[in-house]
Protein backbone atom coordinates (compact mmCIF):
# COMPACT_ATOMS: atom_id res chain seq x y z
CA UNK A 1 0.00 0.00 0.00
CA UNK A 2 1.72 3.26 -0.67
CA UNK A 3 1.75 6.50 0.60
CA UNK A 4 2.14 10.37 -0.60
CA UNK A 5 4.36 12.45 1.60
CA UNK A 6 3.40 16.45 0.47
CA UNK A 7 6.51 18.91 0.56
CA UNK A 8 4.89 22.63 1.74
CA UNK A 9 4.68 24.31 -1.73
CA UNK A 10 7.44 27.41 -1.99
CA UNK A 11 6.10 28.83 -4.85
CA UNK A 12 1.99 29.27 -6.49
CA UNK A 13 0.82 26.94 -8.38
CA UNK A 14 0.90 27.47 -12.87
CA UNK A 15 0.12 25.59 -15.48
CA UNK A 16 -2.77 24.22 -17.92
CA UNK A 17 -3.38 20.86 -17.95
CA UNK A 18 -5.66 17.69 -18.83
CA UNK A 19 -8.03 15.82 -16.40
CA UNK A 20 -9.08 12.23 -16.50
CA UNK A 21 -12.26 11.57 -18.63
CA UNK A 22 -15.83 11.94 -16.76
CA UNK A 23 -16.40 8.74 -14.24
CA UNK A 24 -19.94 8.88 -14.57
CA UNK A 25 -19.89 9.35 -18.46
CA UNK A 26 -17.29 6.47 -18.72
CA UNK A 27 -19.72 4.22 -17.47
CA UNK A 28 -22.73 5.29 -18.96
CA UNK A 29 -20.63 5.05 -22.52
CA UNK A 30 -19.64 1.25 -21.61
CA UNK A 31 -23.33 0.94 -20.56
CA UNK A 32 -25.11 1.92 -23.52
CA UNK A 33 -22.34 1.36 -26.35
CA UNK A 34 -22.76 -2.48 -24.88
CA UNK A 35 -26.69 -1.91 -25.47
CA UNK A 36 -26.69 -0.50 -28.91
CA UNK A 37 -26.49 -2.01 -32.29
CA UNK A 38 -23.14 -1.90 -33.63
CA UNK A 39 -19.44 -0.24 -32.92
CA UNK A 40 -19.19 2.69 -30.45
CA UNK A 41 -15.87 4.65 -30.40
CA UNK A 42 -14.97 5.86 -26.93
CA UNK A 43 -12.42 8.33 -26.85
CA UNK A 44 -10.49 9.68 -24.02
CA UNK A 45 -11.35 6.83 -21.50
CA UNK A 46 -9.37 7.19 -17.95
CA UNK A 47 -8.50 3.92 -17.02
CA UNK A 48 -10.01 4.75 -13.93
CA UNK A 49 -10.50 1.75 -11.59
CA UNK A 50 -14.14 2.50 -11.11
CA UNK A 51 -14.50 2.92 -15.00
CA UNK A 52 -12.44 -0.61 -15.55
CA UNK A 53 -14.79 -2.62 -13.39
CA UNK A 54 -17.96 -1.65 -15.53
CA UNK A 55 -15.08 -2.58 -18.73
CA UNK A 56 -14.68 -6.02 -17.11
CA UNK A 57 -18.33 -6.30 -16.34
CA UNK A 58 -19.65 -5.90 -19.93
CA UNK A 59 -16.91 -8.03 -21.10
CA UNK A 60 -17.75 -10.80 -18.57
CA UNK A 61 -21.57 -10.39 -19.94
CA UNK A 62 -20.25 -11.07 -23.60
CA UNK A 63 -19.33 -8.02 -24.75
CA UNK A 64 -16.25 -7.66 -26.93
CA UNK A 65 -14.72 -4.35 -26.39
CA UNK A 66 -11.57 -3.73 -28.00
CA UNK A 67 -8.84 -0.92 -26.00
CA UNK A 68 -5.88 0.43 -27.84
CA UNK A 69 -4.15 0.56 -24.34
CA UNK A 70 -4.28 4.64 -25.35
CA UNK A 71 -7.48 5.39 -24.00
CA UNK A 72 -9.88 4.57 -27.44
CA UNK A 73 -12.19 1.45 -27.05
CA UNK A 74 -14.35 0.22 -29.64
CA UNK A 75 -17.32 -1.53 -27.89
CA UNK A 76 -18.90 -3.73 -30.08
CA UNK A 77 -22.87 -3.34 -29.05
CA UNK A 78 -24.79 -6.28 -28.33
CA UNK A 79 -28.57 -4.71 -27.99
CA UNK A 80 -30.58 -4.61 -25.52
CA UNK A 81 -31.24 -8.36 -25.47
CA UNK A 82 -27.61 -9.66 -26.37
CA UNK A 83 -26.22 -9.77 -22.87
CA UNK A 84 -25.12 -13.53 -21.92
CA UNK A 85 -24.80 -14.72 -18.30
CA UNK A 86 -21.40 -14.36 -16.65
CA UNK A 87 -19.52 -17.35 -15.32
CA UNK A 88 -18.32 -15.82 -12.44
CA UNK A 89 -19.14 -12.84 -10.10
CA UNK A 90 -19.35 -9.34 -11.34
CA UNK A 91 -16.49 -7.44 -9.15
CA UNK A 92 -17.55 -4.22 -8.76
CA UNK A 93 -14.52 -3.23 -7.41
CA UNK A 94 -14.97 0.16 -5.03
CA UNK A 95 -17.53 1.01 -7.66
CA UNK A 96 -21.28 2.41 -6.19
CA UNK A 97 -22.04 3.43 -9.71
CA UNK A 98 -20.87 0.19 -11.26
CA UNK A 99 -23.42 -1.94 -8.51
CA UNK A 100 -26.19 0.13 -8.74
CA UNK A 101 -26.41 0.69 -12.64
CA UNK A 102 -25.91 -2.86 -13.64
CA UNK A 103 -28.41 -3.92 -10.77
CA UNK A 104 -30.89 -2.50 -12.63
CA UNK A 105 -29.43 -3.93 -16.04
CA UNK A 106 -29.64 -7.14 -14.64
CA UNK A 107 -32.75 -6.89 -12.87
CA UNK A 108 -34.48 -7.00 -16.23
CA UNK A 109 -32.37 -9.90 -17.75
CA UNK A 110 -33.52 -13.82 -18.14
CA UNK A 111 -30.58 -14.97 -16.03
CA UNK A 112 -29.07 -13.89 -12.52
CA UNK A 113 -25.57 -12.58 -11.97
CA UNK A 114 -23.70 -11.79 -8.32
CA UNK A 115 -22.27 -8.18 -7.80
CA UNK A 116 -19.60 -8.03 -5.73
CA UNK A 117 -17.24 -5.61 -4.40
CA UNK A 118 -14.66 -4.01 -2.03
CA UNK A 119 -14.64 -3.85 1.96
CA UNK A 120 -15.80 0.05 1.60
CA UNK A 121 -18.52 -0.79 -1.45
CA UNK A 122 -19.72 -4.37 0.93
CA UNK A 123 -20.91 -1.42 3.50
CA UNK A 124 -22.72 0.69 1.54
CA UNK A 125 -26.56 0.63 1.43
CA UNK A 126 -28.17 -1.51 -1.54
CA UNK A 127 -31.84 -1.04 0.00
CA UNK A 128 -31.99 1.97 -1.97
CA UNK A 129 -31.76 0.37 -5.59
CA UNK A 130 -33.34 -2.95 -4.68
CA UNK A 131 -36.26 -1.55 -3.23
CA UNK A 132 -37.68 0.28 -5.94
CA UNK A 133 -36.41 -2.43 -8.67
CA UNK A 134 -38.28 -5.35 -6.20
CA UNK A 135 -41.24 -3.09 -5.84
CA UNK A 136 -41.52 -3.76 -10.19
CA UNK A 137 -40.98 -7.20 -9.54
CA UNK A 138 -37.85 -7.77 -10.25
CA UNK A 139 -35.36 -10.34 -7.89
CA UNK A 140 -32.88 -8.52 -5.91
CA UNK A 141 -31.25 -10.33 -2.90
CA UNK A 142 -28.37 -8.86 -0.47
CA UNK A 143 -26.69 -9.38 2.23
CA UNK A 144 -27.55 -8.33 5.49
CA UNK A 145 -25.88 -4.74 6.43
CA UNK A 146 -23.24 -4.74 9.16
CA UNK A 147 -24.46 -2.26 11.17
CA UNK A 148 -28.18 -0.96 10.04
CA UNK A 149 -30.80 -2.99 10.38
CA UNK A 150 -33.81 -3.61 7.70
CA UNK A 151 -30.36 -2.24 4.99
CA UNK A 152 -28.66 -4.73 2.64
CA UNK A 153 -25.25 -4.41 1.02
CA UNK A 154 -23.59 -5.97 -1.03
CA UNK A 155 -22.91 -9.08 -2.40
CA UNK A 156 -26.31 -8.75 -4.39
CA UNK A 157 -27.51 -11.19 -6.66
CA UNK A 158 -29.78 -9.89 -9.27
CA UNK A 159 -32.21 -11.75 -11.97
CA UNK A 160 -33.46 -13.40 -13.58
CA UNK A 161 -36.74 -11.13 -14.37
CA UNK A 162 -39.91 -13.19 -14.05
CA UNK A 163 -40.37 -15.89 -16.32
CA UNK A 164 -42.29 -15.04 -19.14
CA UNK A 165 -43.02 -11.67 -18.13
CA UNK A 166 -41.63 -8.33 -18.49
CA UNK A 167 -40.92 -5.67 -15.38
CA UNK A 168 -44.00 -3.82 -14.52
CA UNK A 169 -44.35 0.05 -14.83
CA UNK A 170 -43.18 2.04 -12.01
CA UNK A 171 -44.49 5.62 -10.66
CA UNK A 172 -41.78 6.30 -7.34
CA UNK A 173 -41.12 9.21 -5.10
CA UNK A 174 -37.45 8.55 -4.71
CA UNK A 175 -36.71 9.27 -0.81
CA UNK A 176 -33.20 10.59 -1.20
CA UNK A 177 -31.77 12.70 -4.47
CA UNK A 178 -29.42 9.90 -6.20
CA UNK A 179 -28.17 9.50 -9.95
CA UNK A 180 -27.02 5.87 -9.35
CA UNK A 181 -30.65 4.97 -8.23
CA UNK A 182 -32.47 6.88 -11.21
CA UNK A 183 -30.11 5.41 -13.73
CA UNK A 184 -30.72 1.71 -12.37
CA UNK A 185 -34.59 2.34 -12.56
CA UNK A 186 -34.46 3.74 -16.17
CA UNK A 187 -32.58 1.46 -17.17
CA UNK A 188 -34.79 -1.51 -16.17
CA UNK A 189 -37.46 0.70 -17.46
CA UNK A 190 -36.21 -0.13 -20.99
CA UNK A 191 -37.53 -3.92 -20.35
CA UNK A 192 -40.84 -2.87 -18.69
CA UNK A 193 -44.26 -3.75 -19.98
CA UNK A 194 -45.21 0.10 -19.01
CA UNK A 195 -43.94 3.68 -18.58
CA UNK A 196 -40.92 4.43 -16.01
CA UNK A 197 -41.93 7.80 -13.73
CA UNK A 198 -39.60 9.02 -11.22
CA UNK A 199 -39.34 12.00 -8.72
CA UNK A 200 -35.99 13.06 -7.05
CA UNK A 201 -36.35 15.52 -3.83
CA UNK A 202 -33.27 17.87 -5.95
CA UNK A 203 -32.41 17.10 -9.53
CA UNK A 204 -29.30 14.77 -9.07
CA UNK A 205 -26.84 14.21 -11.93
CA UNK A 206 -28.58 13.71 -15.56
CA UNK A 207 -26.02 12.25 -17.49
CA UNK A 208 -28.45 9.12 -18.01
CA UNK A 209 -31.03 11.66 -18.96
CA UNK A 210 -28.96 13.63 -21.56
CA UNK A 211 -27.03 10.37 -23.19
CA UNK A 212 -30.62 8.30 -23.90
CA UNK A 213 -31.91 12.00 -25.62
CA UNK A 214 -28.39 12.54 -27.25
CA UNK A 215 -29.30 8.97 -28.70
CA UNK A 216 -32.86 9.33 -29.79
CA UNK A 217 -34.46 7.28 -27.31
CA UNK A 218 -37.41 8.80 -26.00
CA UNK A 219 -37.38 10.70 -22.57
CA UNK A 220 -39.03 13.16 -20.99
CA UNK A 221 -36.91 15.21 -18.28
CA UNK A 222 -38.89 18.29 -16.31
CA UNK A 223 -37.13 19.65 -13.13
CA UNK A 224 -36.71 16.89 -10.99
CA UNK A 225 -39.38 14.59 -12.82
CA UNK A 226 -38.36 11.80 -15.55
CA UNK A 227 -40.46 10.00 -17.43
CA UNK A 228 -39.47 7.12 -19.63
CA UNK A 229 -41.57 4.97 -21.72
CA UNK A 230 -40.71 1.11 -22.80
CA UNK A 231 -39.33 1.46 -26.59
CA UNK A 232 -41.10 -0.89 -28.97
CA UNK A 233 -38.23 -0.82 -31.02
CA UNK A 234 -35.21 -3.55 -29.19
CA UNK A 235 -32.62 -1.95 -31.88
CA UNK A 236 -33.74 1.77 -29.70
CA UNK A 237 -29.65 2.51 -28.75
CA UNK A 238 -27.69 3.26 -32.55
CA UNK A 239 -24.10 2.59 -32.04
CA UNK A 240 -22.32 6.50 -31.42
CA UNK A 241 -19.17 7.70 -31.07
CA UNK A 242 -17.77 9.79 -28.06
CA UNK A 243 -15.13 11.69 -26.83
CA UNK A 244 -15.40 11.69 -23.56
CA UNK A 245 -15.32 15.04 -21.60
CA UNK A 246 -13.00 15.82 -18.36
CA UNK A 247 -14.10 14.94 -14.87
CA UNK A 248 -15.18 18.27 -13.19
CA UNK A 249 -14.73 16.11 -10.10
CA UNK A 250 -11.59 15.41 -10.59
CA UNK A 251 -10.59 19.04 -11.66
CA UNK A 252 -12.55 20.23 -8.73
CA UNK A 253 -8.97 19.24 -6.75
CA UNK A 254 -7.21 21.21 -8.72
CA UNK A 255 -9.27 24.24 -8.90
CA UNK A 256 -9.70 24.46 -5.07
CA UNK A 257 -5.81 23.99 -4.61
CA UNK A 258 -5.23 27.12 -7.27
CA UNK A 259 -7.50 29.04 -5.41
CA UNK A 260 -6.08 28.47 -2.32
CA UNK A 261 -2.33 29.76 -2.93
CA UNK A 262 -2.62 33.33 -3.45
CA UNK A 263 -0.63 34.13 -6.92
CA UNK A 264 -1.63 30.44 -8.54
CA UNK A 265 -3.01 30.49 -12.26
CA UNK A 266 -4.54 26.53 -12.83
CA UNK A 267 -6.23 26.06 -15.84
CA UNK A 268 -7.92 22.89 -15.80
CA UNK A 269 -9.29 21.65 -19.77
CA UNK A 270 -11.99 20.22 -21.74
CA UNK A 271 -13.90 19.85 -18.37
CA UNK A 272 -17.65 18.61 -18.27
CA UNK A 273 -19.77 21.28 -17.24
CA UNK A 274 -23.41 19.49 -16.87
CA UNK A 275 -24.91 22.42 -14.60
CA UNK A 276 -26.37 19.31 -12.75
CA UNK A 277 -22.58 18.54 -11.43
CA UNK A 278 -21.52 21.96 -11.70
CA UNK A 279 -21.88 23.14 -8.00
CA UNK A 280 -18.00 23.38 -6.70
CA UNK A 281 -18.32 26.37 -9.46
CA UNK A 282 -20.72 28.17 -7.68
CA UNK A 283 -19.43 27.44 -4.02
CA UNK A 284 -15.46 28.94 -5.79
CA UNK A 285 -17.17 32.22 -6.74
CA UNK A 286 -19.40 32.42 -3.52
CA UNK A 287 -16.10 31.96 -1.84
CA UNK A 288 -14.04 34.76 -4.05
CA UNK A 289 -12.07 33.11 -6.23
CA UNK A 290 -11.52 34.65 -9.15
CA UNK A 291 -12.90 32.19 -12.11
CA UNK A 292 -12.99 31.87 -15.79
CA UNK A 293 -15.04 29.69 -17.70
CA UNK A 294 -14.67 29.02 -21.19
CA UNK A 295 -17.63 26.91 -22.98
CA UNK A 296 -15.93 24.44 -25.90
CA UNK A 297 -18.74 22.67 -27.04
CA UNK A 298 -20.60 19.82 -26.18
CA UNK A 299 -20.37 16.02 -26.60
CA UNK A 300 -23.90 13.69 -26.16
CA UNK A 301 -25.79 16.67 -24.49
CA UNK A 302 -22.73 16.92 -22.35
CA UNK A 303 -21.25 20.25 -22.19
CA UNK A 304 -17.64 20.86 -21.69
CA UNK A 305 -15.01 23.88 -21.29
CA UNK A 306 -11.81 25.63 -20.16
CA UNK A 307 -11.36 26.43 -16.28
CA UNK A 308 -9.19 28.33 -14.64
CA UNK A 309 -8.96 29.84 -11.47
CA UNK A 310 -6.56 32.32 -9.82
CA UNK A 311 -5.72 31.97 -6.04
CA UNK A 312 -6.28 35.30 -3.77
CA UNK A 313 -8.21 36.00 -0.49
CA UNK A 314 -11.53 33.91 -0.33
CA UNK A 315 -14.76 33.90 2.39
CA UNK A 316 -16.85 31.96 4.06
CA UNK A 317 -20.02 31.51 2.29
CA UNK A 318 -22.68 28.70 3.20
CA UNK A 319 -23.35 25.42 1.20
CA UNK A 320 -26.19 23.90 0.91
CA UNK A 321 -29.39 22.60 -0.75
CA UNK A 322 -29.33 22.57 -4.18
CA UNK A 323 -26.12 23.59 -4.43
CA UNK A 324 -25.17 20.61 -2.49
CA UNK A 325 -26.53 18.01 -4.42
CA UNK A 326 -24.80 19.45 -7.57
CA UNK A 327 -21.68 19.26 -5.61
CA UNK A 328 -22.20 16.30 -3.28
CA UNK A 329 -18.90 14.91 -4.37
CA UNK A 330 -16.50 17.75 -4.36
CA UNK A 331 -17.93 18.61 -0.39
CA UNK A 332 -14.67 17.22 0.79
CA UNK A 333 -12.51 19.44 -1.09
CA UNK A 334 -14.97 22.08 -0.73
CA UNK A 335 -13.63 21.41 2.97
CA UNK A 336 -10.06 22.60 1.66
CA UNK A 337 -10.94 25.99 0.46
CA UNK A 338 -13.32 26.50 3.79
CA UNK A 339 -9.83 26.22 5.25
CA UNK A 340 -8.39 28.79 3.80
CA UNK A 341 -11.67 30.97 3.87
CA UNK A 342 -12.06 33.92 6.29
CA UNK A 343 -14.80 32.91 8.75
CA UNK A 344 -16.88 29.95 9.42
CA UNK A 345 -18.38 27.93 6.89
CA UNK A 346 -21.54 25.83 7.44
CA UNK A 347 -22.14 22.51 4.95
CA UNK A 348 -25.63 21.59 5.70
CA UNK A 349 -28.21 18.90 3.56
CA UNK A 350 -25.14 16.64 2.87
CA UNK A 351 -26.40 13.36 4.59
CA UNK A 352 -25.31 11.80 1.99
CA UNK A 353 -21.48 11.95 2.60
CA UNK A 354 -21.84 9.38 5.63
CA UNK A 355 -22.66 6.37 2.88
CA UNK A 356 -20.33 7.00 -0.08
CA UNK A 357 -16.66 5.47 0.20
CA UNK A 358 -16.08 6.48 3.58
CA UNK A 359 -18.35 8.26 6.24
CA UNK A 360 -16.91 11.76 4.38
CA UNK A 361 -18.47 13.77 7.22
CA UNK A 362 -16.20 12.18 9.62
CA UNK A 363 -13.45 11.22 7.69
CA UNK A 364 -12.82 15.11 6.43
CA UNK A 365 -13.75 16.48 9.88
CA UNK A 366 -10.70 14.44 11.40
CA UNK A 367 -8.79 15.56 8.34
CA UNK A 368 -9.21 18.88 9.21
CA UNK A 369 -8.38 18.72 12.39
CA UNK A 370 -4.94 16.85 11.60
CA UNK A 371 -4.38 19.83 9.97
CA UNK A 372 -4.99 21.95 13.37
CA UNK A 373 -8.41 23.00 12.11
CA UNK A 374 -11.37 23.73 13.78
CA UNK A 375 -14.04 21.62 12.54
CA UNK A 376 -17.31 20.07 13.70
CA UNK A 377 -19.26 17.07 12.47
CA UNK A 378 -23.27 17.56 12.05
CA UNK A 379 -25.41 14.96 11.49
CA UNK A 380 -26.27 15.97 7.83
CA UNK A 381 -23.36 18.60 7.19
CA UNK A 382 -20.27 19.50 8.69
CA UNK A 383 -18.71 23.56 10.17
CA UNK A 384 -15.20 24.36 9.17
CA UNK A 385 -13.55 27.44 10.48
CA UNK A 386 -11.71 28.75 7.95
CA UNK A 387 -7.57 29.74 8.61
CA UNK A 388 -6.89 32.15 6.13
CA UNK A 389 -3.59 33.30 6.76
CA UNK A 390 -0.39 31.39 7.72
CA UNK A 391 0.61 27.89 7.37
CA UNK A 392 -1.35 24.61 8.15
CA UNK A 393 0.04 22.51 11.09
CA UNK A 394 1.68 19.73 8.80
CA UNK A 395 -0.53 16.25 9.47
CA UNK A 396 -0.29 12.40 8.67
CA UNK A 397 -3.80 11.35 7.56
CA UNK A 398 -4.86 7.58 6.58
CA UNK A 399 -7.35 8.06 3.57
CA UNK A 400 -9.76 4.61 5.11
CA UNK A 401 -9.51 3.80 1.13
CA UNK A 402 -11.14 6.72 -0.18
CA UNK A 403 -9.43 8.74 -3.02
CA UNK A 404 -11.62 11.75 -2.22
CA UNK A 405 -10.47 12.06 1.61
CA UNK A 406 -6.69 11.34 0.14
CA UNK A 407 -7.00 13.59 -2.77
CA UNK A 408 -8.35 16.80 -0.43
CA UNK A 409 -5.89 15.89 2.14
CA UNK A 410 -2.56 15.95 -0.49
CA UNK A 411 -4.48 19.52 -1.22
CA UNK A 412 -4.43 20.56 1.99
CA UNK A 413 -0.82 19.28 2.69
CA UNK A 414 0.17 21.80 0.08
CA UNK A 415 -0.27 24.59 2.73
CA UNK A 416 1.22 22.55 5.38
CA UNK A 417 4.68 23.86 7.69
CA UNK A 418 6.17 20.94 7.39
CA UNK A 419 6.10 17.31 5.13
CA UNK A 420 2.47 16.27 4.84
CA UNK A 421 2.05 11.77 4.66
CA UNK A 422 -1.36 10.90 3.47
CA UNK A 423 -1.48 7.27 4.38
CA UNK A 424 -3.19 4.25 2.13
CA UNK A 425 -3.19 6.48 -1.21
CA UNK A 426 -3.48 3.81 -3.59
CA UNK A 427 -7.40 4.32 -3.83
CA UNK A 428 -6.68 7.63 -5.65
CA UNK A 429 -6.16 4.97 -8.75
CA UNK A 430 -10.17 4.68 -8.65
CA UNK A 431 -10.63 8.24 -10.30
CA UNK A 432 -7.46 9.80 -10.97
CA UNK A 433 -4.83 7.73 -11.59
CA UNK A 434 -2.16 10.74 -12.60
CA UNK A 435 -3.24 12.86 -9.94
CA UNK A 436 0.13 13.21 -8.46
CA UNK A 437 1.99 13.51 -12.02
CA UNK A 438 -1.01 16.29 -12.72
CA UNK A 439 0.00 18.09 -9.53
CA UNK A 440 3.61 17.96 -10.05
CA UNK A 441 3.12 19.86 -13.62
CA UNK A 442 1.48 22.17 -11.43
CA UNK A 443 4.77 22.53 -9.61
CA UNK A 444 3.72 20.86 -6.27
CA UNK A 445 6.10 18.26 -4.86
CA UNK A 446 5.10 15.04 -4.14
CA UNK A 447 6.57 12.02 -3.22
CA UNK A 448 4.73 8.52 -3.66
CA UNK A 449 6.43 5.87 -1.43
CA UNK A 450 5.45 2.00 -1.50
C1 LIG B 1 -22.83 8.96 -9.53
C2 LIG B 1 -23.80 9.40 -8.69
C3 LIG B 1 -23.54 9.96 -7.34
C4 LIG B 1 -22.07 10.26 -7.13
C5 LIG B 1 -21.19 9.18 -7.65
C6 LIG B 1 -21.41 8.97 -9.14
C7 LIG B 1 -23.21 8.49 -10.87
O1 LIG B 1 -23.95 9.03 -6.35
O2 LIG B 1 -21.83 10.50 -5.77
O3 LIG B 1 -19.82 9.48 -7.43
O4 LIG B 1 -22.34 8.38 -11.76
O5 LIG B 1 -24.40 8.22 -11.09
P1 LIG B 1 -25.49 8.93 -5.82
O6 LIG B 1 -26.30 8.41 -6.91
O7 LIG B 1 -25.41 8.01 -4.66
O8 LIG B 1 -25.87 10.32 -5.44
Amino acid sequence: MSRIVVRPLVRPLQGSVPVPSDKSIGHRSLLFGALSRGACRVRGFSYGEDNVATLRAFRAMGVTIDDDGKGELTVHGVGLDGLCAPTSDLDCGNSGTTMRLLAGLLAAQPFSARLTGDASLSRRPMGRVARPLRARGASVEGAPHPTRKDEITAPLVVGPRPEGRLLAGLEYRMPMSSAQVKSALLLSGLYASDPTVLWEPLLSRDHTERMLSALGVPIDAAGTMVRLSPPSDRKIVPAFDVELPGDLSAAAFLLVAGAVVPGSAVTARGTGLNPSRAGILEILRSAGAALQIEPQGDVLGEPFGQVTVRGGALRAADVGGEVATRSIDEIPIACALAARSGGRTVFSDVGELRVKESDRIARVVEALRAFGLDAVEREEGLEVEGQPEGALRAARVASDGDHRIAMTACVLGLLGDGDTVVEDADCIATSFPRFVGTLRALGAELEVQT
